[in-house]
Protein backbone atom coordinates (compact mmCIF):
# COMPACT_ATOMS: atom_id res chain seq x y z
CA UNK A 1 0.00 0.00 0.00
CA UNK A 2 1.20 3.15 -1.01
CA UNK A 3 1.29 6.91 1.11
CA UNK A 4 -1.55 8.48 1.33
CA UNK A 5 -3.93 5.53 -0.36
CA UNK A 6 -7.38 5.14 1.76
CA UNK A 7 -7.71 2.22 3.60
CA UNK A 8 -11.12 1.24 5.17
CA UNK A 9 -9.52 1.50 8.46
CA UNK A 10 -8.24 5.07 7.46
CA UNK A 11 -11.59 6.13 6.74
CA UNK A 12 -13.74 4.61 9.67
CA UNK A 13 -11.00 6.65 11.67
CA UNK A 14 -11.54 9.77 9.72
CA UNK A 15 -15.46 9.37 10.17
CA UNK A 16 -15.05 8.81 13.80
CA UNK A 17 -13.04 12.01 14.49
CA UNK A 18 -15.64 14.22 12.22
CA UNK A 19 -18.20 12.72 14.58
CA UNK A 20 -16.29 13.23 17.82
CA UNK A 21 -15.93 16.90 16.45
CA UNK A 22 -19.71 17.53 15.69
CA UNK A 23 -20.80 16.22 19.10
CA UNK A 24 -18.33 18.42 20.68
CA UNK A 25 -19.40 21.17 18.63
CA UNK A 26 -23.17 20.65 19.35
CA UNK A 27 -22.40 20.92 22.93
CA UNK A 28 -20.30 23.91 23.11
CA UNK A 29 -23.20 25.32 20.66
CA UNK A 30 -25.72 24.04 23.61
CA UNK A 31 -23.97 25.48 26.63
CA UNK A 32 -22.88 29.15 24.76
CA UNK A 33 -25.23 32.47 25.32
CA UNK A 34 -26.05 32.56 21.90
CA UNK A 35 -28.64 29.65 22.96
CA UNK A 36 -30.24 31.43 25.43
CA UNK A 37 -33.58 33.53 24.74
CA UNK A 38 -33.20 36.83 25.49
CA UNK A 39 -35.65 38.85 27.93
CA UNK A 40 -37.81 41.52 25.28
CA UNK A 41 -37.12 43.92 28.30
CA UNK A 42 -33.73 44.02 27.74
CA UNK A 43 -34.62 45.72 24.60
CA UNK A 44 -37.39 47.85 25.83
CA UNK A 45 -37.91 51.64 24.12
CA UNK A 46 -35.56 50.64 21.55
CA UNK A 47 -36.65 50.56 18.06
CA UNK A 48 -35.98 47.38 16.39
CA UNK A 49 -37.25 43.83 15.67
CA UNK A 50 -38.15 42.25 18.95
CA UNK A 51 -40.77 40.13 19.31
CA UNK A 52 -42.46 41.27 22.73
CA UNK A 53 -45.17 38.53 22.67
CA UNK A 54 -46.78 41.56 25.02
CA UNK A 55 -49.73 43.48 24.42
CA UNK A 56 -50.59 46.40 22.24
CA UNK A 57 -50.63 49.86 24.14
CA UNK A 58 -50.33 52.07 21.00
CA UNK A 59 -49.40 53.16 17.49
CA UNK A 60 -45.98 54.98 17.73
CA UNK A 61 -47.64 57.70 15.89
CA UNK A 62 -50.29 58.20 18.64
CA UNK A 63 -47.19 59.70 20.80
CA UNK A 64 -45.98 62.90 20.17
CA UNK A 65 -42.66 63.84 20.37
CA UNK A 66 -41.55 66.22 22.88
CA UNK A 67 -44.88 65.04 24.69
CA UNK A 68 -46.86 61.72 25.76
CA UNK A 69 -50.26 59.89 25.61
CA UNK A 70 -51.98 58.98 28.65
CA UNK A 71 -53.76 55.35 28.61
CA UNK A 72 -56.18 54.99 31.56
CA UNK A 73 -57.58 51.90 30.84
CA UNK A 74 -54.17 50.59 30.90
CA UNK A 75 -52.88 52.88 33.80
CA UNK A 76 -49.73 53.89 32.06
CA UNK A 77 -47.94 56.86 30.40
CA UNK A 78 -46.00 56.55 27.13
CA UNK A 79 -43.44 59.56 26.50
CA UNK A 80 -40.97 59.91 23.41
CA UNK A 81 -38.23 62.16 22.87
CA UNK A 82 -37.37 64.62 20.74
CA UNK A 83 -34.87 61.47 19.25
CA UNK A 84 -38.47 59.25 19.13
CA UNK A 85 -37.39 56.96 21.84
CA UNK A 86 -40.39 55.86 23.64
CA UNK A 87 -40.75 55.24 27.77
CA UNK A 88 -43.76 54.00 29.87
CA UNK A 89 -44.38 55.36 32.88
CA UNK A 90 -47.19 54.45 35.30
CA UNK A 91 -50.54 56.72 35.37
CA UNK A 92 -50.86 56.45 38.65
CA UNK A 93 -49.55 59.41 40.95
CA UNK A 94 -47.06 58.54 43.68
CA UNK A 95 -48.74 61.20 46.19
CA UNK A 96 -52.51 60.01 47.13
CA UNK A 97 -53.17 57.56 43.64
CA UNK A 98 -55.04 60.01 41.66
CA UNK A 99 -54.45 59.53 37.37
CA UNK A 100 -52.39 61.63 35.53
CA UNK A 101 -54.57 63.15 33.20
CA UNK A 102 -52.62 65.75 31.26
CA UNK A 103 -49.33 66.52 29.69
CA UNK A 104 -48.11 70.07 29.35
CA UNK A 105 -44.43 71.87 28.53
CA UNK A 106 -42.49 68.71 29.08
CA UNK A 107 -44.27 67.10 32.07
CA UNK A 108 -47.04 64.52 33.17
CA UNK A 109 -49.35 66.27 35.51
CA UNK A 110 -51.92 64.66 38.25
CA UNK A 111 -54.79 67.10 38.41
CA UNK A 112 -55.27 66.41 42.27
CA UNK A 113 -52.90 68.49 43.93
CA UNK A 114 -51.07 69.43 40.99
CA UNK A 115 -47.80 67.35 40.89
CA UNK A 116 -45.56 67.66 38.13
CA UNK A 117 -43.72 64.81 36.63
CA UNK A 118 -40.39 64.95 34.03
CA UNK A 119 -41.46 63.21 31.03
CA UNK A 120 -37.85 61.73 30.23
CA UNK A 121 -37.57 60.16 33.57
CA UNK A 122 -40.84 60.46 35.75
CA UNK A 123 -39.00 62.47 38.37
CA UNK A 124 -41.05 64.68 40.20
CA UNK A 125 -40.17 68.30 39.39
CA UNK A 126 -43.17 69.51 41.77
CA UNK A 127 -45.17 68.74 44.24
CA UNK A 128 -46.51 67.33 46.72
CA UNK A 129 -45.48 64.28 45.36
CA UNK A 130 -41.54 63.70 46.07
CA UNK A 131 -41.53 60.48 44.31
CA UNK A 132 -40.99 60.19 40.34
CA UNK A 133 -43.68 57.80 38.07
CA UNK A 134 -42.53 53.96 38.01
CA UNK A 135 -41.14 53.28 35.13
CA UNK A 136 -43.35 50.63 32.35
CA UNK A 137 -41.42 48.39 30.61
CA UNK A 138 -42.74 49.01 26.79
CA UNK A 139 -41.06 47.43 23.40
CA UNK A 140 -41.45 49.20 20.06
CA UNK A 141 -41.84 47.06 17.56
CA UNK A 142 -42.38 47.76 13.92
CA UNK A 143 -45.35 50.96 14.23
CA UNK A 144 -46.23 49.78 17.73
CA UNK A 145 -45.33 50.08 20.89
CA UNK A 146 -46.44 46.68 23.45
CA UNK A 147 -46.09 46.04 26.89
CA UNK A 148 -42.16 44.81 27.61
FE1 LIG B 1 -51.38 63.52 42.54
FE2 LIG B 1 -51.86 64.51 44.95
S1 LIG B 1 -52.56 62.64 44.13
S2 LIG B 1 -50.74 65.40 43.36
Amino acid sequence: MSVGELTRRSILNGCALAAVAGLVGFVVAKKSAASTPKSATAAANAYGTVDSGGQLLAKINQVPAGGGLILASAGVVLTKDAKGTVRGFSATCTHQGCAVDAIENGAIVCPCHGSRFEIATGAAVSGPATRGLPSVAVVVQGDGVFTG
